[in-house]
Formats: C-alpha cells, structure tokens, sequence
C-alpha cells in the first residue's frame, strides 16, 4: 500500500512542518502543521498547489519520488498566499516548460510575489482541464480568505482540492487520509484554524458553501491537515456554523487581572454560574492564556462574559487585543456580559458597553462595577445575580433559537 496515494493518479506530496512556532508570525502550533500539495497524474501531470519554501527541497524530493523524471505540465495555484504558494518560483526553474494555472487575480499576484508572468494559462469559473483521463475543473471562492481563492474539482473521483477551507493546524503524523489518523485533537484545532484565519469571512465561505453544494463530494484535500473522506459530514458542518456565527450552549469567561480582585470575581461568578446550572463554562485569564484558544472558544460558544480591570483610564490591555480580534472578524451576535473595577477613576465597564454599541450587541444583564479590592461580602451577592441574568440570557437565546 502506498500511503500518499489518495486515489489512483492522484497523490499527497505535501510537508510538515514541526519548526514554525507562530503560524503568520501570529498563532500558536502546539501540534505542527501541514502544507498539503498534491499530484494529479493522467496522460498530463499536474500538481495542485505548492508549500512555504523553507521546506522546498523536501517538497521537491516528494515530487521526484513520485514523477522520477516525468515532467509536471500544469501547476495550479488555488491559493496565493505564501504558505502554499512560496515554492513556485523553485518548481518554475526546475520545471521550465510547466504552466501555471490561475485566475486572473492569481495570475496577478504572482507577478507581483515572485515576478511570474510566462507561460501561464487564465481561467474562468467552470473551466476545465483535461489532463487525459482525468479532469480538473476550477470554481472561483473569493474571500476564503483571499481575493484570488479558486478550489480544483476532479468529476471522476468526486474530489475536491479545496485551498484552505476544510484545513485545519495539526502536522500528518503518518497518515495522510481521516482514516489513517487519529482525529481527536483535529476538531478543535479546525475551530481554532478557522477562528484565527477565516474567521472574518463567514459570508464569503456560506456562499462557497452553497456554490459548492451542487457538486457531489466524496474527498476533500485541503492545503492543511488531513484528507477528509469519512468525516466529510462532520467537517462541512463545523464550516457551516462557524461560518454562520453560530456558537454552541456554553460561557466563554475571559478576563485580566493584575491582582487578582478581578480574577476572584471571574471565579465566583463562574461558580455562581455552575450553581445556575450552566455549561460548559470556560475561564480564561487573558495575561497567560494563547489568544488564539481564546478566539476560538469564542467562536465555539454562544456566550461571553468579559472582565477587567481599569488600566490607564482604559481597558487592561489584555483585553483590549481580545476585542479588537472579535471585532476585525465582525461576530454579528453573542450573548454578552461583563464586569469591570476600579480603584478610584472607572473606565472598563464604559469601554466594554461601547464595544457592545459599536458590534450592535444587546446588553441585558446588569455589569457589576468593582471599586478596589474583592470581598466575599460585599460581591459574591452581586456575582449571583448577574449568573442568574446570564442564565436568563441564554435560556431565553435557546428559546428564540427553537422558535
Ligand atoms: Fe494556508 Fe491562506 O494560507
């Protein structure tokens, strides 16, 4: 058996990556990741994307093991951004005479990356490629999540090359198929992958989501993480409802604290909300926790519940990078609350409701506003209470939801 083989003619060349620590120089990869590439071999050859060029020469080494001396006649770039496009410019000088496919966005950018402009072939939505026995046929996806985003779909094997929709963060240990790995730590790493680098787009990925509804779909190869065969189901919804906003029943609690006044409270109110009855419930402290786990579990739940202290008459800082990430990716809707303190000038509560103003988020429970340290006395009756309005909140949310 040959693993990389996905499908007669159609085979995995891509690489992974245990080096990089901070994927986009932003987020972390506690499990690697992969850069997937793939050859498609009918009487023509052409590979389906390429990988970041740092690891271009085990890239190439792939490819000879599969090709030996045949040529690759065409390349095709889904995707234009340097993960998977940096190693175009060493495939161009080893293999002269390849085409490189494109649209006419792709095509641009290439020019403007690398300089590329020869022998290059143009496509259009729904044009095909006959590589003799087998067919590529390119479908336009602009803004998941990049303008010139196309997918590749091959009508024998009902296979699609989708760029970096169905991706996920995770190196292929070993196997390359979900058959062939062990998932478990994939599906939250898929929520995170897509959190940090899609997530602005959910607009963008329903509509590919619907254009690509039409086709029927039996393998999925995306340019991260595992090739998607049995758990095509499970993959297209996690898309789905990350794409529509839509969170699981659960609380996200994300807080800063210098002291830990601002902490206590965060803690007794989520034992106030265990008490309600309410979970999952999630609590990070925003000083240590990775923000991209953070956004991702904010995608992953319907409700957040946000504290912080009063810094420089601002929010901590802390917390002012965790809601600037929320809104760059503009999440229509969250059930919402917060609390804030102080020691003699209040501000976090303020800047929170204006956060909730500019995203249009409803504010329904009261926030509690602490002046200087925490008493069990003075505060675990009002950490009750907002638990008891948060729980409100969501039940009440659960009910429109089954309206
Ligand atoms: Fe994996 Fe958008 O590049």
């Amino acid at each position: 058996m040959n693993i990389t083989e996905i499908k007669p003619g159609v085979r995995y060349v891509g690489v992974n990556d245990r080096t990089t620590t901070r994927f986009e120089g932003l987020w972390s990869l506690p499990y690697g990741v992969s850069y997937n590439s793939y050859l498609v071999t009918g009487e023509r050859v052409a590979l389906i994307d390429t990988v970041e060029e740092s690891f271009g020469s085990r890239f190439v080494e792939n490819i000879r093991r599969e090709l030996g001396d045949r040529t690759i006649d065409f390349l095709v770039v889904n995707h234009m951004e340097p993960d998977h496009s940096s190693s175009v410019a060493t495939l161009r000088r080893l293999y002269p005479q390849m085409r490189i496919v494109g649209n006419a966005k792709t095509l641009q950018m290439l020019q403007g990356y690398y300089g590329i402009g020869e022998n290059t072939l143009e496509v259009k939505e729904g044009d095909t490629l006959d590589l003799g026995g087998l067919t590529l046929a390119f479908y336009f996806a602009p803004m998941v999540h990049w303008p010139e985003v196309m997918v590749t779909y091959c009508p024998e094997y009902r296979l699609l090359f989708s760029a970096d929709a169905f991706g996920t963060f995770g190196a292929l240990d070993g196997g390359i198929t979900d058959s062939q790995l062990r998932l478990d730590h994939f599906w939250d790493e898929m929520r995170r992958y897509y959190a940090a680098i899609v997530g602005k787009y959910g607009a963008p990925v329903q509509k590919a989501l619907q254009k690509l509804s039409g086709l029927p779909v039996e393998t999925i190869c995306p340019t991260h993480g595992p090739v998607w065969q049995h758990e095509i189901g499970r993959v297209v919804e996690i898309y789905d409802r990350m794409s529509r906003y839509e969170g699981e029943p659960g609380v996200v609690i994300a807080y800063g604290s210098m002291y830990g006044n601002t902490e206590q409270l965060a803690d007794e109110l989520a034992r106030s909300l265990a008490t309600e009855g309410v979970a999952p419930i999630i609590v990070h402290n925003l000083s240590t926790a990775d923000p991209s786990v953070v956004l991702r579990d904010v995608f992953k739940y319907d409700t957040l519940v946000v504290g912080s202290p009063t810094y420089n008459n601002e929010l901590f800082p802390e917390v002012e990078y965790l809601l600037s990430r929320i809104e760059a990716r503009c999440i229509p809707h969250r059930n919402f609350a917060l609390f804030g303190s102080y020691t003699w000038a209040a501000a976090a509560v303020r800047r929170f409701t204006e956060f909730a103003e500019r995203m249009k988020w409803a504010l329904p429970c009261t926030p509690i506003e602490m002046k200087q340290g925490y008493s069990h006395e003075r505060y675990d009756g009002e950490c009750r209470r907002l638990a008891g309005e948060i729980a409100s909140m969501m039940n009440r949310g659960k009910t429109a939801a089954n309206l």
